[in-house]
């Protein structure tokens, strides 16, 4: 698809989500909290990883692509890094310029409304660079190039992404009556990632470290207890750890790219 159409398409739907979180959400959440949305959805030992990966990130110059509402960018900065955040939806930045000065770290985090195909900062001008469930809703032949090039020799990239290596079970989604396009949850441009796209960042950076996880925890919208969850997740790590042939079925991965 034409980048500009993508980009329309991206800033018009994230552009109505955030309007709309905006208008209902209770103020005091607008000030990091415990239960803040940090890498939504992900299981506790995932955001650890994740976190484990990004490092000490004291004083690290730091790029979040997609921030949306910028919980994770607020914390960083809470954590003394010098934080950049750019979405393509102007509404969410204002929501984190905003957010940024109810926590005090204002002169930490700076916001910018651009899209991660075309970052307009110097070459090599961060140590890190992160995204959470941002890199599926770009176009994956420029963004690992631009990456690549914003990032120091040495610095790395975290990213949590979906997973769409099974290309039935794809299919089969796309059909359903209530497939989250057509209830206007997800947008058209957005595809999850695949091998394909972890080997083209391959022959970019010096090495490329992916971790897939989520496998029967899809089941947990059926039931939604927390302790079926975790029963899930368990299961999961044994069954992805010993059994390699079905990471091709895995919900999401965690990936670390490194310059
Ligand atoms: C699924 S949301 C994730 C938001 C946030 N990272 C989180 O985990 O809550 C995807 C985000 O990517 C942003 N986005 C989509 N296309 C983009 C692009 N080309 N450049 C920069 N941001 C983009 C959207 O506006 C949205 O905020």
């Amino acid at each position: 698809m034409e980048l500009r159409k993508r980009w329309q398409i991206e800033k018009k739907h994230h552009n109505r989500e955030a309007r709309a979180w905006f208008s209902r959400v209770d103020r005091s959440k607008l000030i990091q909290a415990k239960d803040c949305r940090l890498l939504f959805g992900c299981p506790p030992e995932i955001k650890d990883m994740f976190m484990a990966w990004m490092g000490n990130v004291y004083d690290k110059r730091i790029l979040e692509l997609g921030c949306g509402r910028g919980d994770l960018a607020i914390l960083l900065a809470k954590k003394g890094g010098n934080v950049s955040a750019i979405d393509i939806s102007e509404e969410y930045i204002q929501i984190v310029r905003r957010r940024a000065v109810l926590n005090g770290v204002q002169t930490r985090l700076s916001c910018e409304c651009m899209p991660g195909e075309r970052l307009t900062y110097e070459d090599e001008a961060f140590d890190l660079v992160y995204g959470s469930w941002v890199l599926h809703h770009l176009d994956l032949s420029l963004v690992w190039l631009e990456i690549y090039r914003v990032l120091r020799s040495g610095g790395r990239g975290v990213f949590v992404e979906p997973f769409g290596e099974d290309i039935i079970l794809e299919w089969l989604k796309s059909l359903l009556p209530i497939s989250r396009i057509r209830m206007g949850l997800d947008t058209p441009t957005e595809k999850s990632l695949r091998y394909k796209d972890i080997w083209n960042a391959q022959k970019i950076f010096q090495r490329v470290t992916v971790h897939p996880f989520g496998l029967l925890s899809r089941l947990d919208r059926l039931i939604r207890s927390p302790q079926f969850r975790t029963v899930l997740n368990v299961v999961d790590v044994k069954l992805l750890t010993h059994c390699k042939w079905l990471r091709r079925y895995a919900v999401a991965v965690v990936i670390l790219v490194e310059k």
